[in-house]
């Protein structure tokens, strides 16, 4: 496996494989902002509409891990525009292919992240997943802080139920 970083550029060549990464997330219940359905075009055209801008302007940075050359999975860390925040930063769309998942790329990502944002000159990070999931585990293992849970925070990816989001947060040394 192969952690690294994509430009605008990069990451519009392979907007197909990003977007079917995230595609497969959702599909498999990921609860990542969207809800079903959630097709490969939807998925192409959030990729295009709201990560290429930010890559672009700076916003955001973008890695993702490549298993035997293929993206299988990614991340994003997103700047806090706050000019009173120039150390803060956001992880989000942390997202691994169901077929690749248990094989470390999460945590490797996650890693990688954590070494960008520090080299960034952002030490502190904040980030929210569904309470109970195996994100909430990895973060917990990465020795995130739990902050609690705001019960009802968003729709389930089947729109069936409203889940709960657990915030947690990072100082990096
Ligand atoms: C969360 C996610 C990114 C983990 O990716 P992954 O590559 O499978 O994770 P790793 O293999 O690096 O696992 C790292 C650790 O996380 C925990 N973990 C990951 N998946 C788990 C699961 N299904 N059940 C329990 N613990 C789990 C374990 O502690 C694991 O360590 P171990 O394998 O040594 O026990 C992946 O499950 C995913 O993409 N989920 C859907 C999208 C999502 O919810 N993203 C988070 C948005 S905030």
């Amino acid at each position: 496996m192969i952690i690294e970083e994509l430009d605008s550029v990069a990451a519009e060549h392979e907007l197909p494989v990003l977007a079917e990464v995230m595609q497969a997330c959702v599909e498999g219940g990921a609860s990542v902002n969207f809800v079903l359905p959630f097709s490969q075009a939807d998925s192409e055209a959030w990729w295009r509409r709201a990560v290429l801008p930010a890559l672009a302007s700076g916003e955001r940075r973008l890695l993702v891990a490549r298993v035997e050359g293929r993206i299988r999975g990614t991340v994003q860390l997103a700047f806090a525009p706050q000019p009173n925040q120039p150390h803060r930063a956001e992880v989000t769309k942390l997202l691994v292919h169901p077929e690749a998942r248990r094989l470390g790329l999460g945590r490797a990502l996650m890693t990688r992240l954590e070494a960008m944002a520090r080299e960034a000159g952002r030490s502190l990070l904040l980030l929210d997943t569904v309470e109970g999931s195996a994100a909430q585990r990895l973060y917990e293992s990465l020795g995130w802080t739990a902050l609690g849970v705001v019960p009802g925070f968003a729709l389930s990816t089947d729109r069936s139920r409203l889940e709960g989001s657990a915030f947690f947060w990072k100082q990096l040394a």
